[in-house]
């Protein structure tokens, strides 16, 4: 403990480069956003970084620290953005395209975001069926594009004098993969990407990019990326701290908020029908079965763990868990949602209810890559590698060590969050326990 609270207590000094593969809508709202809040035109709602709290102590003692005074987080004015795309368009021609961020904001923010233009990316169609892309690099094989990114990140950081990099995926969802040999140990990978092994897709390229030189790497899309044996063992090799996948933004969000409340009440459900209306891009590549697949597995997974039917099979035995998303341009980045979830309560009397979500995605989303860039680093300087399961608040889809299953409910995963930074800081853990105020 007092060597965590030492490390922890170093101050996060210098300038800390973000790296974006993919500058969609995602990135170029995330990065409006800060620019607007370093500005003082926006405030920074919905970050735990900026504005979260933590309870120290004991509920009579009053310590409520923000969350940057108890640990240091780098601050927004040292952050530099740098970043991939497929597709040319800096990052403020992507907001335009993107269309989340109103006239207003994008002539105000326009300076900033122009000179910010994406280097060629790393991509083959093959994983990621809807997009074509006209900036994209070429090389001799897999590796030979990795040390491309590796070019690239190293340009940047000499450019800027950076002191330390992250770099937090916002590309698009790439098809459903499963781990196989050559991402089950580090030699088997680097070998698969000399012989171009059709296994390996371009975002577990940048995500060994960013791991083999120890920046940590945290992915925003469902599909696997960093999430394979193979490169959780080389960010424990290289001290990379990682984490995914699939920022827990709408809908998932919505799930993971009603039924931890379900279980908690034991409350019974028949059935959960989810479908969407969606009209960016993402919702045009998610338009494709291929990569539909992977957002579905990352969007189903979510209620088997919070509700275990296998400890309560009489009330979530028999679930009908349906997932759509439909493409429909109309609605750009504005998504809406609908929810029809079937209950039953006591004698088993059927109740439903229904959730009609008309939500921004980028604008939910835009607040975690924040988050998850500045924690990241936190957790870099204070020496934590490998999975970051303390950050699953962020996730559809949290990584976990092998043989252990996530943690979906997102105040457990709060709680696990807040307990971490209180960890770092040397300071008791809270149980909510409470008896001592009764004694
Ligand atoms: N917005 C949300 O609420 C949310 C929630 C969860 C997950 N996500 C995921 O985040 C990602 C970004 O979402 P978005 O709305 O910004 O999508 P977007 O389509 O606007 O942006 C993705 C960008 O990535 C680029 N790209 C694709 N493959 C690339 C590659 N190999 N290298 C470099 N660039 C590449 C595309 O050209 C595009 O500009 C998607 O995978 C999405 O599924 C978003």
């Amino acid at each position: 403990m007092a060597d965590n609270k030492e490390r922890a207590l170093s101050p996060a000094e210098g300038k800390l480069g973000v790296l974006l593969p993919g500058m969609g809508a995602v990135a170029t709202t995330f990065m409006a956003g800060v620019e607007a809040i370093r500005r003082g035109i926006s405030q920074p709602v919905g970050s735990l970084t900026q504005r979260g709290t933590v309870r120290l102590g004991k509920r009579t003692d009053n310590r409520n620290p923000l969350i940057s005074d108890l640990v240091p987080i780098a601050k927004l004015d040292d952050l530099v953005f740098g970043g991939w795309d497929i597709f040319p368009d800096n990052a403020y021609e992507a907001a335009r395209r993107a269309g989340v961020l109103n006239e207003g904001h994008l002539a105000s923010l326009r300076g900033f975001l122009e000179p910010i233009t994406p280097w060629p990316g790393v991509f083959d169609p093959a994983y990621v069926k809807r997009l074509n892309g006209t900036q994209v690099k070429k090389g001799k094989n897999k590796r030979d594009l990795a040390d491309q990114l590796t070019a690239d990140i190293d340009g940047f950081k000499k450019r800027h004098n950076l002191a330390r990099l992250v770099m937090v995926w916002c590309g698009s969802t790439e098809i459903y993969l499963q781990a196989t040999e050559v991402h089950s140990t580090i030699e088997k990978f680097e070998r698969g990407l000399e012989q171009n092994d059709p296994a390996i897709a371009p975002s577990m390229i940048y995500a060994y990019a960013a791991i083999r030189a120890g920046i940590p790497y945290a992915n925003g899309a469902p599909n696997l990326s960093g999430d394979i044996p193979a490169l959780v063992e080389l960010a424990k090799r290289t001290g990379a701290p990682i984490g995914g996948k699939d920022f827990k933004t709408g809908q998932t969000f919505m799930k993971t908020l009603l039924a931890p409340g379900f279980k908690a009440r034991l409350l019974g459900l028949n059935g959960w029908y989810s479908t969407n209306i969606l009209g960016n891009r993402d919702g045009e590549v998610l338009d494709d079965p291929e990569s539909f697949k992977t957002k579905e597995v990352s969007k189903l997974g979510v209620l088997d763990h919070i509700l275990q039917p296998h400890l309560y099979p009489e009330l979530y035995g028999k679930i009908h868990h349906v997932v759509r998303i439909n493409y429909y341009p109309p609605r750009g980045d504005n998504k809406e949602g609908w929810d029809n979830i079937d209950i039953f309560g006591w004698m088993g009397y059927p109740m439903q209810i229904k959730v009609n979500f008309l939500c921004r995605d980028s604008i939910l989303a835009a607040p975690i890559v924040l988050d998850l860039a500045l924690f990241m680093d936190l957790a870099k300087r204070v020496g934590m590698k490998g999975i970051q399961e303390w950050l699953s608040f962020y996730f559809k889809s949290p990584m976990t060590a092998d043989n252990l299953y996530p943690e979906h409910d997102i105040f457990i995963q709060l709680m696990k969050l807040k307990n971490t930074l209180r960890h770092l800081r040397g300071e008791e853990l809270i149980t909510h326990l409470g008896l001592e105020y009764y004694d």
